[in-house]
């Protein structure tokens, strides 16, 4: 049996208090893109996500919601897990914090620490941000009692608590760093993280009273469990850690990488770690914090509503656009300011002029000048040596990147070699090359060309998994042929004598100017949507059989003097004649309404208006803007209606 090599890596679980966004998203399609390419490097990749279920803001969302907080959970993680397969996201396992199979080992691991006196009960009191479910020391929260994180007030909150001892393991933590340099990464959040250590740890609160949507602590039923001390267990829950069915926790654990953007960074590199150190278990390999997808300078975030649904982008723009802007927008462990604008841009040069155009002109260049088939390469240009250098040194370079999830450059450096082969095209003009007859040359050209797709291809395939297999197609050769794997990537293996099947444009350029435009003509339609009344409290059938609803001829119709709105009918009802008054001037003219039958409230308490006494009500339907009278064709005045 051979033994691969394990990567196991995971992001966040996200709270299911509301839509994701594509700040989610871009964790992870980040994490689905490195199992990807180490799977393509020949490991045995487990990617996990999920949901972080407990705490008092998802109790809060549900009760707002008029539901039990797992029925409100329920329905938002299956949009969630909509969401990851509509960007592909290829994960093995999605945990939810509120399954059996996690609650059991955060409890066990709880109980232990607690055996051991690692925790402890006491009596807490401080600031508390209910938004970030965190207490803030007086320091942390300034004079004005703002929570560190997100800026919203915080309360001032005491209760009877368990601690966990995590300033027993400063110490400890602070050696681990010393010896494992690349732990925290990138290196500026682990400086943050040392200096914060260094300070002192104080003991952690990780039970609260005040709310009953969490797990419970396993010997006292009156604390749940800290909602931080809850989640972070999950990484080692969708393992099977400490149960009969710990096969996957022995072949994967420790992680190889936590991923997460730098806002909760602390709790994985400082306390998780110390958690782990206190229960005994091994510590991951790496947390790494990526930076923040911005929107106007400042963090797109659920709470603030500044967000872009990923669902809407994809639709519009296509999946692997979506995945590709994300990860190149994201230089590593920086900010990036989000704009729909930009990601245009990006798909218009990067996606349909630099890559959409090296297939379309090489296939166009085959067609023309070689019946559509790839031939041998023999001798070819003095412009050879240079492009199948740089074809041969990019896997490497990429390679060097993608290890340290710096997908950024290693995009980057995919792209330099498309924009090489580009600017190979131009230099060596095959045009020029057909024209003096130079057949041999010309179809060493178009084979390097070929070959260059095949590598840019394959290397780019863990970030846009959707656009290799419409690659193939074009030019004609299957995904076996082709490889699908790192060493696949050694110059020369694209088969000779393939007919290529030339098609439309891989990435067909957008109009930024004509996307606002069709934009900006879809909100307005929003806008005219009509605006249904709600549906009014219910009544008796008695309730209805008060109502006397009749048939009446109108026999005369005028405008009331001096009103805008008021027309007078005089009606039928039976043998009766009677006046009505209607407020309905703006949408009829009195003399066509002349020989209508129309329906009335026949037993309506007569009322005065303009000096003049209305009998009774004209039924109309109403819409808007829009008016129309309730009428009938053939019945005769007088006849019921119900
Ligand atoms: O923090 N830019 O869940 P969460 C980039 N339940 N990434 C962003 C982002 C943005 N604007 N906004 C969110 C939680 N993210 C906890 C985690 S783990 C044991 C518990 C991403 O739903 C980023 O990965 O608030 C960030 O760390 C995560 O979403 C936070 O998601
Ligand atoms: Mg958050």
């Amino acid at each position: 049996m051979s033994e691969k090599k394990t990567y196991y890596i995971t992001t966040p679980i996200y709270y299911p208090s509301g839509n994701l966004h594509i700040g989610h998203a871009y964790t992870t399609v980040a994490a689905d893109t490195m199992k990807r390419y180490k799977k393509m490097q020949g490991y045995d990749a487990y990617f996990l996500t999920g949901t972080d279920e407990h705490g008092l803001k998802i109790q809060k969302r549900a009760e707002e919601a008029g539901k039990s907080p797992q029925q409100f959970v329920d329905e938002i993680v299956a949009g969630i897990k909509d969401l990851w397969q509509l960007l592909n996201i290829d994960y093995d396992d999605f945990i939810r914090t509120t399954e059996e199979r996690h609650q059991k080992v955060a409890q066990a691991i709880f109980q232990k620490i607690y055996d051991q006196g690692d925790i402890y009960k006491s009596e807490y009191e401080g600031w508390y941000c209910t938004p970030c479910e965190t207490f803030f020391t007086e320091r942390q929260v300034g004079e004005e009692h703002i929570c560190p994180d997100c800026g919203r007030p915080v309360q001032l909150a005491k209760e009877e608590s368990y601690f966990f001892k995590m300033s027993k393991y400063a110490d400890r933590w602070l050696q681990f760093i010393a010896e494992n340099p690349d732990f925290i990464q990138p290196e500026t959040r682990k400086n943050e993280m040392v200096s914060f250590v260094k300070q002192g740890l104080d003991d952690l609160c990780v039970s609260r009273t005040t709310f009953s949507w969490g797990i419970p602590v396993p010997f006292n039923q009156k604390h749940v469990i800290y909602v931080w001390f809850d989640a972070l267990i999950n990484y080692i829950s969708a393992l099977g850690f400490g149960t009969d069915h710990d096969e996957l926790y022995q072949k994967y654990w420790p992680a190889d990488l936590h991923l997460m953007a730098k806002d909760i960074i602390r709790f994985h590199a400082i306390i998780w770690p110390i958690m782990l150190m206190a229960a005994d278990i091994p510590l991951p390999k790496q947390v790494m914090a990526h930076g923040w997808l911005l929107m106007n300078d400042s963090k797109m975030s659920k709470s603030k509503g500044n967000v872009v649904d990923p669902v809407i982008l994809a639709n519009r723009y296509g999946v692997d656009t979506i995945r590709y802007f994300l990860l190149r927008e994201m230089a590593f462990g920086m900010d990036a300011n989000y704009s729909e604008e930009s990601l245009v841009n990006r798909m218009n040069i990067d996606l349909a002029n630099d890559y959409g155009n090296l297939l379309s002109r090489t296939t166009s260049m085959m067609e023309k000048f070689c019946d559509g088939i790839v031939g041998a390469p023999g001798v070819g240009t003095e412009f050879d040596a240079d492009l199948i250098a740089l074809a041969k040194e990019t896997p490497v370079v990429v390679a060097s990147y993608f290890d340290k999830t710096d997908l950024a450059n290693g995009l980057a450096a995919i792209w330099k070699l498309i924009n090489k082969a580009n600017k190979y095209i131009d230099n060596v003009a095959p045009w020029a090359l057909n024209k003096a007859g130079e057949k041999e040359k010309l179809q060493t050209v178009l084979y390097n060309l070929a070959e260059v797709l095949r590598l840019v291809t394959i290397m780019m395939s863990p970030a846009m998994p959707n656009t290799a297999a419409r690659v193939w197609q074009q030019l004609g050769v299957t995904a076996e042929q082709m490889g699908n794997t790192w060493p696949d990537l050694t110059w020369g293996k694209f088969p000779s004598g393939i007919t290529i099947h030339r098609g439309e444009a891989l990435f067909p350029r957008m109009d930024w100017e004509a996307i606002q435009k069709e934009m900006a003509a879809e909100e307005k339609v929003e806008e005219e949507k009509p605006q249904f009344e709600p549906i009014g409290p219910e009544i008796t059938i008695d309730d209805f059989a008060k109502l006397d609803l009749r048939v009446a001829d109108i026999l005369a119709c005028e405008r009331v003097p001096k009103s805008e709105k008021l027309l007078k009918f005089l009606l039928k009802v039976g043998e009766e004649e009677r006046v009505i008054l209607s407020g309905i001037a703006k949408y009829y003219e009195p003399e066509k309404l002349v020989g209508k039958k129309v329906i009335i409230i026949a037993n309506l308490k007569p009322r005065k208006m303009m000096g003049i006494e209305s009998k009774g009500m004209i039924l109309s339907a109403s819409l808007g803007d829009d008016l129309e009278l309730l009428s009938v064709e053939k019945m005769i005045a007088g006849a019921t209606v119900g």
